[in-house]
């Protein structure tokens, strides 16, 4: 593959994945070029990041479209503009249409907040409490049609404590989350990471279902 890889990021709010991606790609000879980052929400915090920077941004609010089907077409003309190697949802707060999640098969990643297949959705954190849970943490998957379904890349897993609420649990996740999103975006623009027929790859390898594991 190329390098760098060109590295569309889409996101709707603070964008502290975004950050961590700054911090891991923003030095000379990196794989990854971060050529834009858009959101549907002009007060996204993470465009400031994307600014301060240096970072091109777009905004494109999904309430001037009619429907979900022109939105993503107009979504996918912008991203298209980057020419994009890879895309990557980061706390992207919108449901994707089957045409735009088919269009980027195999270079679109997303950041969920539970150990899937626990828990998809909302809410993780507080799911994962209620359901008395020894061990929560976050995963990294290609994105298809079956929503947080996809194949997955990295798991990061970090145990429960007695004492947590869904906001210290999440803090903790949300620390794990900013090691293995820049670390799979690596190992796609590195060539070793890609999805097949059969699945995901690793290094020409067939990657377990539940991807690599990460415990503390
Ligand atoms: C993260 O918890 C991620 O797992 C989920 O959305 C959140 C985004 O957080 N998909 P941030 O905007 O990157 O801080």
């Amino acid at each position: 593959m190329p390098l760098p890889c060109n590295l569309v990021v889409l996101l709707s709010g603070s964008g502290s994945n975004l950050q961590a991606m700054i911090d891991a790609f923003s030095h000379r000879d990196s794989p990854v070029c971060i050529r834009a980052v858009i959101s549907n929400r002009a007060d996204a915090f993470g465009l400031e990041r994307a600014r301060a920077a240096g970072i091109e941004t777009r905004v494109l609010d999904h309430a001037g479209y009619d429907g979900r089907e022109a939105f993503d077409q107009a979504l996918m003309a912008l991203i298209d503009g980057f020419e994009p190697t890879l895309v990557a949802l980061a706390g992207f707060m919108r449901i994707l249409t089957p045409g735009f999640v088919r269009h980027y098969h195999g270079r679109l990643l997303n950041i969920h907040p539970s150990l899937l297949p626990r828990h998809k959705g909302l809410h993780t954190h507080k799911r994962a409490l209620e359901a008395g849970d020894t061990e929560h943490g976050c995963s990294v998957h290609f994105v298809t049609e079956e929503l947080d379904g996809g194949p997955l890349v990295v798991q990061a897993a970090v145990a429960v404590q007695a004492d947590d609420t869904p906001e210290t649990l999440a803090g903790r996740v949300h620390a794990q989350e900013h090691q293995i999103y820049p670390l799979a975006v690596r190992w796609f623009a590195e060539g070793r990471l890609c999805l097949g027929s059969h699945g995901v790859s690793f290094d020409g390898q067939p990657l377990a279902a539940s991807g690599h594991l990460i415990r503390p």
